[in-house]
Formats: structure tokens, C-alpha cells, sequence
């Protein structure tokens, strides 16, 4: 039997967030706030600061703890006996209804993070969580080789998909708000996307390393990496369509490895063709994102790529992005048909979202960047913050969802607000013989 609490959102083994909160509209709005964070909605507790108190002095705490200060007089004595029942490292975000400067700076000083005052804000709780967020997953220092390497893969089942705008926002995501050192590899030298989709130019580094390998080292990784940020390194080119990339796929792979030793984060964008040319390159890669779009073509090679990835490369941890996914009645094929012909769930559905795509190319920017609050925006946001959390953790394939421990797609639905599509087609299996 499933452990519900394994399909929660953790940090470091605790719950990520509880709050107790005095009012029912207050609730709701701490609860619509989780929804957008991907937290557990049924930690919201009714009951204020006391109330928080006698849970906590039976129960364990939180990571991230929101706490209503409206039922005490004297918040600053009352927050102490909280300390006392609270584990070390909670974080703990107060509310209230007293509009009073010194009492902001004395919670301050008495270690709370950050005050907020009622009537609630979505945006000001929204800031609040996520920062605090932010904070616990930032590394600590000393953390050192402590912190885990994210390998994460990106393929579209077919071309057009959607997978280079995800893997795009992927990197972007880990690099400026999980703020890990990321490196975007953009493995198709020829039509990639890497670059261009953040305004930014290639170089010549990856044509460089194709054309002789044996000069990779750390030196020449350095040189090849054009900086998109602080944290976010790009390694693509633009190589002319007239010149062939010849290639056994040794250059891709010793970059691989050379930039799995420099970088906390690798997302690599890579070419379905390619990937099946040169099974290799998944040795690098802990999860594998294959990228389709509801159509029958995309249901049929994403059962192939499933059933191929556990013959060439079982140690992959696989996951099915649904992208582009609209009302039930405008797709080709509706994704219930789409999950029985590749016999397991989608694990993530992501929304149609015009508007957000010509945002994010009009200004050169991720779809999480020009798009944070909107629904694929969003979607993706939490997406990364998922798979920076689960870097490291080993991971079991078995053709399910559920291989992970979590309901990625449950906790998808909720947070894209796109339910499973109730389609009616008949069920296409493309199981062979
Ligand atoms: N969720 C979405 N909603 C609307 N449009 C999208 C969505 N995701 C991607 N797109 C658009 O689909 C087009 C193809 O996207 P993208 O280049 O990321 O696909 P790809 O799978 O990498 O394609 P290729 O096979 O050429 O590498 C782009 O115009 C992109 O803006
Ligand atoms: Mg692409």
C-alpha cells in the first residue's frame, strides 16, 4: 500500500508546510496558495497560534510553518512557547491583524522570517512562501559534495513537441530559482534551440569539441560555455545545415561527463534520432523526460521509446510530459486513450498556452520567466522544483507513475487545472505482437 505521505512534497524528509490559521477565508487563501506551490493543501489547519503550539508539541514540524498570530494578545511572549515545541530549522512565517512597525522588527528579531499582515494577499503569501522556499533548498555552505547532481534529459517523442521550450524553462528554473549551478547542453548541433531561445548566441564551443574530441577537457569546457546567468551555463551551436555533424557520439558524451563534474544541474536537449543512435549518452542521465503532445503518432512512439528505454538504458528513471494538452474535445486522441495505448499514467500534463510561448519568444526569455504565473508557467516551476529536490535519490523503473513515490500527475492536474480528458476513441495498442 501506498504511504500518503510519500506522495507529499518533502524537504529534506520533513513535511514541507503547515499552517494554522484563525479564519475561514484566510484558509482558503493559504490553501490556493499551497495549490500554486504544489504543497499539501490538507496541512492547512484551522486555529491560530495556540492551536499550532499543541499540535507541535505532539506531532513534527514543518520545513515552512505559517502561522496566525489573531488569536493572542501577546504575540511576542506567546511565539516563545513555540520555539519551545518547534524542531530547529523550522521556518516560521507569522500573519496577523495588528498593523504595527515595531512589532514586525521584534519577530524579526525573534527569528521569524517574515510577517504578513491580514487581510491576506495572494501575492504577498505567494512571495513569502516561495522565498522562504527558496532559502531551505538554497546550498548551505560546507554543503559541499553533499549536494546532489540533477541529470535530467529531454526528448521529444516526435519533432515539434514542445520538449527544447520545456527543457529551456527547466534550466532556466533550476539556475535563477532553485539556485543551482545548471548547464543547458543542447545536443542538436544543427536545429537547436538553446541559444536562441534566450536571446543568446551559441558560439562556436559545441562545433568546436564535435570536431576534435580529444581536446575536451575542463579548459576547453570553460571556453565552449556561453554564460546565460550567474548560475546558467549554455553549451549549443548553429552549425551550418550544409556541414554534416559526423560524429559516434564520443564528443557529446565526454561533455557529458566533463560538465556532470562542474555543474550541480545538467539539462541536456537531445534529438530523439540521435539518442537512438547513440544509446550511450543516457549513462549520464538519471531522468529522462520524453515529451509528446496528444496525438495518435505521439501515443504510439512514446510506447515505443518506454518500451526501448528498458531494454537500452533501464537504469533511466523515464517521465511522460503530456504537453500542449487542451479541453478533452479538442485533442486528437484523449488522454485517458493516450495512457492506455502506453499502458501506464502521464506523469505530467502541461497546458496549451499560446500566449505564454509568444511572450517568452517575443522577449527572449524562459516560458518560467515571461510566464511565472501562468498556468504552464507555473506547472513548470514546480516541475523543477521537484526534480532538484529528488536529485540524487535513486530511482526504480517500473513503468508506472508511481515509480517515484509521488502522484506527479495527480499533483498536475490540480496545479494546471486541466483534469483527465474523459475520452471516448477506441484504445490503440501498439504493444508488439
Ligand atoms: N505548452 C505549449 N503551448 C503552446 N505552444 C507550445 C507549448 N509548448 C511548446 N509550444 C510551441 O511549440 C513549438 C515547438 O516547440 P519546441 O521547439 O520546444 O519543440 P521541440 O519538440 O523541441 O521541436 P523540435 O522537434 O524541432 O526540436 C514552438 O513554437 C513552441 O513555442
Ligand atoms: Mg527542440
Amino acid at each position: 500500500m501506498t504511504d500518503i505521505l510519500t506522495s507529499r512534497p518533502r524537504l529534506k524528509g520533513r513535511e514541507i508546510f503547515s499552517a494554522f490559521v484563525c479564519d475561514d477565508q484566510s484558509a482558503d487563501q493559504v490553501r490556493a496558495t499551497c495549490q500554486a506551490l504544489n504543497w499539501p493543501i490538507d496541512r492547512v489547519h484551522k486555529g491560530g497560534l495556540k492551536n499550532a503550539v499543541q499540535t507541535l508539541s505532539v506531532s513534527s514540524s514543518p520545513s515552512i510553518l505559517f502561522i496566525d498570530l489573531s488569536d493572542t494578545t501577546h504575540p511576542l511572549q506567546d511565539i516563545n512557547a513555540l520555539a519551545e515545541v518547534c524542531e530547529p530549522g523550522t521556518m516560521v512565517i507569522a500573519g496577523g491583524q495588528m498593523n504595527d512597525v515595531r512589532l514586525y522588527r521584534d519577530l524579526l528579531a525573534s527569528g521569524i522570517q517574515d510577517y504578513i499582515l491580514k487581510p491576506f494577499n495572494p501575492e504577498q503569501l505567494r512571495d513569502s512562501f516561495s522565498h522562504a522556499q527558496t532559502i531551505l533548498s538554497a546550498p548551505k555552505q560546507g554543503d559541499g559534495d553533499d549536494i546532489p547532481r540533477s541529470q535530467i534529459g529531454v526528448v521529444g517523442v516526435r519533432g515539434g513537441v514542445g520538449a527544447s521550450t520545456i527543457a529551456t524553462a527547466l534550466a532556466w528554473t533550476f539556475a535563477e530559482h532553485e539556485r543551482r549551478t545548471t548547464a543547458f547542453f543542447d545536443l542538436d548541433a544543427h536545429f537547436g534551440t538553446a541559444a536562441l531561445a534566450l536571446d543568446l548566441d551559441p558560439g562556436r564551443g559545441l562545433a568546436d569539441a564535435i570536431d576534435n574530441p580529444a581536446r575536451i577537457d575542463g579548459l576547453f569546457l570553460e571556453r565552449a560555455l556561453v554564460k546565460g546567468s550567474e548560475k546558467l551555463s549554455i553549451l549549443g551551436a548553429e552549425v551550418s545545415i550544409s556541414t554534416p555533424i559526423l560524429t559516434d557520439g564520443t564528443a557529446f558524451h565526454l561533455l557529458q561527463e566533463e560538465l556532470r563534474s562542474s555543474f550541480e544541474c545538467t539539462v541536456s536537449d537531445m534529438p530523439r534520432d540521435l539518442v537512438i543512435l547513440h544509446p550511450h549518452l543516457l549513462n549520464e542521465v538519471q531522468t529522462l523526460l520524453l515529451v509528446a503532445e496528444p496525438s495518435l503518432a505521439c501515443a504510439r512512439d512514446t510506447f515505443r521509446l518506454l518500451t526501448w528505454l528498458k531494454a537500452q538504458a533501464p537504469h533511466v528513471h523515464p517521465l511522460v510530459i503530456l504537453n500542449k494538452q487542451t479541453s478533452a474535445a479538442a485533442t486528437e486522441v484523449s488522454q485517458s486513450d493516450f495512457e492506455k495505448s502506453i499502458e501506464q499514467k502521464v506523469d505530467v500534463t502541461l497546458p496549451e498556452d499560446a500566449k505564454t510561448v509568444r511572450q517568452s519568444a517575443k522577449l527572449g526569455k524562459a516560458v518560467t520567466d515571461a510566464g511565472k504565473s501562468s498556468k504552464l508557467g507555473a506547472a513548470l516551476l514546480a516541475l523543477a522544483h521537484q526534480l532538484a529536490n529528488e536529485a540524487g535519490a535513486p530511482k526504480a523503473h517500473q513503468g508506472t507513475n508511481r515509480s517515484n513515490g509521488m502522484d506527479l500527475s495527480e499533483m498536475f492536474q490540480k496545479l494546471t487545472g486541466w483534469g483527465k480528458a474523459k475520452g471516448t476513441s477506441e484504445k490503440a495498442s501498439y504493444a508488439d505482437g
